[in-house]
Formats: C-alpha cells, structure tokens, sequence
C-alpha cells in the first residue's frame, strides 16, 4: 500500500460523543465498585486515555501488551504476552479496554489468562467492532461502533504503525488513480 486513500469515518465530535456515552454508562454499571482497567497496548492508548476521563468510579490504570504468533495481517489465535499486568487481578473488577475487536482471538486469549487468576469480574470495553470477521466466540459489553470489514486507521490505530496519530478514525485503503480521459 503506497498510495492510500483515507476518509474520515469518525469525526473527533462523533467520538467524543460516544466516549462520554461508554464513560457514563460504565460509571452507573459500576456504581459503588472500584474497577480495574487494563489496556491493551499499543492500540487503546488513546481511547483509553479519553474513557478514564469520563469514568467517574475509582480507578486503577494497567497495561498489557500482547502479540499473534503467525502472519501479520490477520491474528492466528495464538498469543504471546510482551508485556504483563503489573498488579494482580485477584477479586477485581477488571475492564479490559481494545481498540477493535476483529477475529476475537486476541481478547478470547487475553480473557483466557487473566480468568485463570481469579479476577471478581472481567468485562470488555471496544471502540469499535467487526462482527463480521468474528472467529472466536467473544461479545464485548461496552461497544462504541459496530463497523463493516473495513480496515481503520487513527485514533491509536495502525497501519504498519502509521496514523496512530490521526485523530479521527478513517479508513484506509489503496490509492486508485482515475482512468486517464
Ligand atoms: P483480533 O484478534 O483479530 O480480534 O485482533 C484484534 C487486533 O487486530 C486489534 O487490537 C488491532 O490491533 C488489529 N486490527 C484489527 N482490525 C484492525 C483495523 O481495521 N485497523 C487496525 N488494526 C486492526
Ligand atoms: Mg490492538
């Protein structure tokens, strides 16, 4: 991909918008808990970032990093911790926060592990879904946007490790010339 072309599919309003929508709908569901909220590097970082602000419950922050073995473009299912929690799960509520979910296989893994280390609860929060490519049997709680199999950019999401800058959430794709006239 030399040449892209990228369209805004989210505007920064539009995300604001539904960020606050998941931070309040979040804060209520976890009325009176104190939650843990564990992103999943590098993607989340900048959603995250926003949802902990509109969160109004106590807090702690937590990172994990994780990567597929296998080719690149799409996930093989089978994952290697780069990076671990720092702190124990042990009878928290955690609240795993991802950029997308695509295959599910990342998150069924990551839910895998941290189940086996006796978290109170464990529920996922996503900015954006892919339903149609779903592979393993997950359902996050909290969606912001149920999109069709497009790939996306900005907002934290790469291509390559490009646009994660871009604070919109747009669409990628080759760029195609018009036909000479
Ligand atoms: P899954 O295991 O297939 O669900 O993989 C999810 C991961 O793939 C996400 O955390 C992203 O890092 C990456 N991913 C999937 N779709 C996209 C996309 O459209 N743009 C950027 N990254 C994507
Ligand atoms: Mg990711």
């Amino acid at each position: 991909m030399d040449l892209v072309q990228i369209d805004v599919l989210y505007n920064r309003d539009d995300i604001k918008n539904k960020v606050q929508m998941l931070g309040k709908k979040i804060s209520e569901d976890y009325a009176g808990c104190e939650l843990l909220v564990v992103g999943i590097l590098k993607g989340a970082f900048i959603f995250m970032a926003d949802l902990v602000r509109e969160i109004t419950v106590p807090l702690e922050i937590d990172f994990m990093d994780v990567t597929s073995y296998g080719l690149s473009t799409s996930s093989s299912g089978e994952v290697r911790i780069i990076k671990d929690l720092e702190y124990s799960v042990q009878d928290k509520d955690v609240l795993i926060i991802e950029d997308i979910v695509d295959t599910g296989l990342t998150l069924k893994h990551i839910t895998e592990i941290l189940k086996t280390r006796n978290p109170k609860s464990i529920k996922i929060c996503c900015l954006l879904d892919k339903p149609s490519r779903r592979k393993a049997n997950i359902t996050a709680d909290y969606v912001g946007y149920s999109i069709p199999d497009r790939f996306v950019v900005g907002y934290g999401l790469d291509y390559a490790e490009q646009y994660r800058n871009y604070p919109e959430v747009c669409i990628i794709k080759p760029f195609k010339a018009a036909d000479p006239q």
